[in-house]
Formats: structure tokens, sequence, C-alpha cells
């Protein structure tokens, strides 16, 4: 169980057990959210450091609220406006942060394995925001949320995930909950925004995105990483969006009741145009809303151990 755990460092090291556990509670913690009255004492007492080294919106500010909501004492750090600047090391950074008494360190980084090599050295538990191209581990939860609550469950499900599954570490992750929970993947994208041997992970690999879509029950969309991108991977942004990105047409080769869903942030017009974005069978804004209710779920499970010590 998570609550027998000091870190969340990815999916991967998670049972389908803890998976339901975060999952059933964060259905709980969504009702606080959505209330007028986003109090809760359970990490009353307790320290929340965010530690960011690559740029964030929704998994920064969703970590924030959460502890905030759950009455922890709680900071943020970028790494642009910190001594990561003089030259600090993230060992020599984690220690400090650590020495100050906090409880838990919400890290992104842009080096696979950075999350589970600062865990090793803290005291504090560690939580990955994203490292590298590796896991996104909150974001799949907070997907899985959106499937679970409006498909019911993930057995026998199709998913479609489009676009730039080399550099994305949210389709890592997604395809190692959605294995373990029933449901089946195919991943689809340019050939060069493939990795090699994707199958061997558990899924079906395309490079026809209209393959993957046929009958799928969820499309997920991924956004094209130029930021991890060493040279030219596709010919222009047009063509892309023309052969991989998804609209209306290509919509109706889905299930007719499919979740379209994206981790933000979106590229307008590239991954998907407007008119589906903005769609009724799109889900973008409740993924949103259940990042808070999952990343509140995963504090409460992390803190529980320390907390009953305590008493
Ligand atoms: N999906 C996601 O991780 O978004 P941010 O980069 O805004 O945190």
């Amino acid at each position: 169980m998570l609550s027998e755990k000091k870190d969340l460092l990815g999916i991967k090291e998670l049972t389908a057990g803890e998976i339901s556990e975060i999952l059933d509670l964060a259905g709980e913690m969504k009702r606080v959210v959505l209330s007028n009255d986003k109090k809760l004492d359970t990490l009353k007492g307790l320290s929340v450091v965010t530690l960011f080294y690559e740029n964030s919106t929704r998994t920064r500010l969703s970590f924030e609220l959460a502890s905030k909501y759950m009455s922890a004492a709680s900071a943020n750090i970028a790494a642009s406006g910190s001594s990561v600047q003089k030259g600090e090391s993230l060992l020599d950074t984690g220690h400090t942060i650590d020495r100050m008494g906090t409880d838990i360190i919400i890290m992104r980084h842009q080096s696979s394995g950075a999350a589970s090599f600062l865990a090793k050295n803290v005291r504090a538990g560690v939580i990955n925001a994203g490292d590298g191209m590796n896991e996104h581990p909150t974001q799949a939860l907070l997907d899985a949320l959106t499937i679970k609550e409006h498909k019911g469950g993930f057995k026998g499900l199709r998913v479609a995930i489009i676009g730039d599954v080399l550099h994305s570490r949210v389709a890592r992750s997604n395809l190692y909950l959605l294995n373990k929970m029933g449901a089946s993947v195919a991943m689809a994208g340019p050939a060069t925004l493939m990795p090699k041997g994707v199958e061997a992970l558990g899924c079906e690999a395309y490079t026809d995105v209209d393959k993957a879509i046929a009958g799928a029950d969820v499309i997920i969309n991924l956004r094209i990483q130029l930021e991890r991108q060493k040279s030219a991977l596709f010919p222009t942004v047009r063509e892309y969006s023309a052969r991989f990105g998804l609209n209306e047409n290509r919509l109706a080769l889905a299930a007719p009741d499919a979740l379209v869903m994206h981790p933000g942030p979106v590229n307008r017009g590239v991954e998907m145009n407007s008119a589906v974005i903005d769609c009724e069978q799109s889900f973008i804004d409740e993924q949103v809303t259940n990042g808070v209710s999952v990343r509140m779920a995963v504090l409460d499970l992390l803190t529980r151990r320390k907390r009953n010590a305590a008493h």
C-alpha cells in the first residue's frame, strides 16, 4: 500500500491495488475540491516543498493547492530563481530543503532517474512530478481517475495514446497504469517519435494514427515536446497536424462515446484542433480538476505512516 511507502517515484512500482487505493481516495478528495469548504487538517504540522527544474503550470499549482487545502506549510522553489543558478548540485539542494524539516519534496527534473536519486538521499518523502522522459506518475493517476469516473473502470477498454510518444513520460506512466488495470493500449505517432520496440512494454504500435484510434474508448493526445527534440523529427507543424492531429474526422473513427484527453499544455491546432479540444467529448478541463484531487490523495497516503507514528 502507498501508505506504507516513503516515496512515489513511478507507476511502474505500484500494484493495481495501490493504484485503486489512490483513485478511491482521490474520488473522496474531489468532493472537497468542488466544495466551498476546501479545508482539511490532514497535513497540519507537516511541510511540503515543490522543487521544479522545469516549467509547469498544472502540476506545480495543483500540488501547491492540494497542500494548502490540507493545511500543510507549503513553499515553492523554481530552479531558475534559486541557488541552482549558482551551480549548487541536486544533492546539495535536496539536503538543504531536507534539513529545513521538510516532510515531502515534490520534484520535476529534466533527467530521468533524478527523483529516485533524490529519494535515496533525503529523509523527506519524494514525489516525482516528472523526470525527463521516464515517468509522470500523478499525471497518469489523474488521467485514470477521469477514465474511471466516465467509463466505470478499465477492464476491456481500448485506449489510444497519440503523438510524441518518444519524449513522453506521460505516455510511459499511462501505459504502465493502463496495463496494470486491464485496459489495452494502442500507441501511434510519426516513426521518428515512436520509441523502438515500444510494443515490448505492452501495447500495439502504429505510425497510422487512424488505426490506433479505430474503436478507441479513450484518446489521449500528447504534447509535441520541442524542448526535448535535439533535431527536427517531423517536417512541419502543418504536416504533423494533417497526418497525426486529432480533428472531427479522426474522432469519428473512435467509439461514439470516446473520451478525448490531453495532459496539457495543448498546442492548439497542432496535436488537436480547437473544435475537438472544446467539444462535448473533451475532458481536458476535468483532468485539471482531478489533478488536485489525486495529488491530495497521494499527499495523504504518503504521510500516513509519519502521522500515525506521531500519535
Ligand atoms: N501536464 C502537465 O504536467 O502540465 P504542466 O507542465 O503544466 O505541469
